[in-house]
């Protein structure tokens, strides 16, 4: 084999970079594997002594780090010394949706990994084989290449001699199963346009994935895969979503229809729950992205299709407000609503993109004071995402001091029970396992009379909610339920 991989160095020590460098690393003990980015504090915090304050949360993950951390696993912000020791560099950094100029509000903001590109390029030496890891949009990898060949022409770095391959890799990582998808994957996607460096990158993954899991295209095709995939997976969840709204107006049951659906082998029954909306750093900017990509190929009609897909999760999400006030007769202001769940989905402490950041901005735009309890996301992340006034822990600053709105009617609280105390409605969004072992006597003794359970993630089982005096409306129900009558 032509290359031979002994030093890998990833840029970007984030929810994507950190865990798929802990797994390299643990499967590869033959390998060096250094991640590098530029947020000091996220270098200390994967370097803190205590695994249970790693700044990613994922089952499994901070045995990876214990096992490897120090070992073959090393994070620091020595970009130029692990740029220049490394024979492959993974580029993992944040690519957001641009908020001004052209394509504001759908392309993706490319100017991380070109910053990247360019400091590869300036202390790269001999022969470096440039991954991106990062979701990008189709045809990156040239602008990368582009970058890169300059320098072998520039007097910068001329003396090194570097040169260069550019492979697209993405990942198809779901955050709260990263380490069992990163060590079981469906398969591994390589793009490339040359073959010594794809048998390069193959070999690393060889040491835990089977051939046939080793899929090679070329590198547009995988680029365009990457954003494929997550657009089917999101409209998958806008389609059974629009469906939920159906089965509530027509008496229908969401969950009855989903296994109906989902027992046809053509459909198949994953990615079919009906919930708050989609959230994650992913599925909207990748949608957004693919739409700005339609338009600017000239296909409007394309890029409308999709275009619809996020509509429909953002027209969701308000919906849900709305019938949490229309069931509280119609208003909401100075009733306290508790809010179970803040992150994405379960089993993350990742809010991006959540759908309890639009729903709970809604309740408290109409007066709603809200207890909100999440196991694993930290109050001054909520008020991050909420945007109202916050101290920060690490330095004990006020952040947004000078935020006038006032949407800062809400608090945080540690313990579910202590979240319901007094409050008119409980809205759960998203699903931690806790949440189905709720103890829903005492809940209801705790709480405003009459009281409502609003459930948008079915975990709660139906009886044992209403069977003590509480009303319950669960997403995509349109059974008719007696409301709640007290008789405890
Ligand atoms: C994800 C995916 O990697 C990517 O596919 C998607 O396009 C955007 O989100 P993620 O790991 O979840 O990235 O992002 P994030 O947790 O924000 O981590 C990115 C890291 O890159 C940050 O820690 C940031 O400080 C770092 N970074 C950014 C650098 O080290 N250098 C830069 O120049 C820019
Ligand atoms: C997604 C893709 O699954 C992954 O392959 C890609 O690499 C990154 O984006 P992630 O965003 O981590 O992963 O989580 P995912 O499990 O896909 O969930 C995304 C959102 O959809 C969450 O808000 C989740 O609650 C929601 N969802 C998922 C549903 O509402 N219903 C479902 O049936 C599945």
């Amino acid at each position: 084999m032509k290359y031979k991989i002994k030093n890998i160095c990833c840029i970007g020590a984030g929810y994507v970079g950190g865990p798929t460098m802990a797994v390299i690393a643990d499967k590869c003990p033959n390998i060096n594997v250094e991640v590098i980015d530029i947020n000091k504090e996220r270098i200390d915090d994967w370097n803190n002594k205590d695994f249970e304050k790693l700044p990613v949360y994922e089952p499994g993950l901070a045995e990876i780090v214990k096992r490897c951390r120090g070992r073959n696993l090393h994070f620091s912000n020595l970009l130029e010394e692990k740029i220049k020791n490394a024979d492959m560099v993974f580029i993992s950094v944040n690519t957001p949706t641009k908020t001004k100029g052209v394509g504001a509000g759908k392309a993706s903001d490319l100017k991380w990994v070109e910053v990247c590109a360019r400091q590869v390029a300036q202390f790269a030496r001999g022969h470096t084989i440039v991954v991106e890891k990062s979701t990008l949009p189709v045809r990156t990898a040239e602008v990368i290449k582009s970058i890169l060949e300059s320098s072998q022409s520039s007097t910068l770095n001329f003396s090194n001699n570097p040169s260069f391959d550019v492979l697209s890799n993405p990942e198809f990582l779901s955050e709260g199963t990263a380490i069992n998808d990163l060590t079981n994957p469906d398969r591994v996607l390589i793009g490339g346009d040359r073959k010594d460096a794809i048998e390069a990158l193959c070999e690393v993954y060889r040491n835990w994935v089977s051939e046939e899991k080793i899929l090679k295209t070329n590198v547009w095709s995988s680029e365009l895969a990457k954003l494929t995939a997550n657009a089917f997976l999101a409209q998958r969840i806008s389609s059974i979503n629009s469906i939920s709204a159906l089965c509530e107006a027509t008496g229908a049951d969401v969950r009855e229809v989903s296994r109906a659906i989902g027992s046809d082998n053509r459909i198949g029954s994953k990615f079919l729950d009906s919930g708050p909306g989609f959230g994650g750093s992913c599925f909207k900017k990748d949608i957004l992205n693919l739409v700005y990509l339609s338009e600017y190929f000239g296909l409007p009609e394309v890029g409308d299709f999709w275009k619809g897909v996020v509509e429909l999760n953002s027209w969701h999400q308000h919906r849900i407000s709305k019938l949490v006030v229309k069931n509280l007769f119609g208003t909401v202001s100075g009733k306290k609503i508790s809010i179970l769940g803040f992150a994405f989905k379960a089993n993350t402490n990742d809010t991006r993109e959540s759908a309890a950041i639009n729903i709970c901005h809604d309740l408290l735009e109409e007066g709603a004071i809200l207890s909100i309890h999440d196991p694993k996301v930290e109050k001054w992340q909520i008020s991050k995402d909420l945007g109202s006034k916050y101290l920060n822990p690490i330095n004990n600053d006020y952040i947004n001091e000078n935020n006038n709105s006032n949407i800062s009617e809400w608090s945080f609280c540690s313990t579910i029970y202590q979240a319901v105390k007094g409050s008119d409605a409980i809205l759960i969004l998203t699903e931690w396992d806790e949440y189905s072992f709720i103890d829903w006597e005492r809940v209801s003794k705790m709480m405003r009379h009459p009281a409502w359970v609003f459930d948008a993630r079915s975990i709660t089982k139906p009886e044992q909610v209403i069977k003590f005096g509480l009303n319950l409306w669960r997403i995509g129900d349109g059974y008719e339920r007696p409301t709640g009558d007290i008789k405890i």
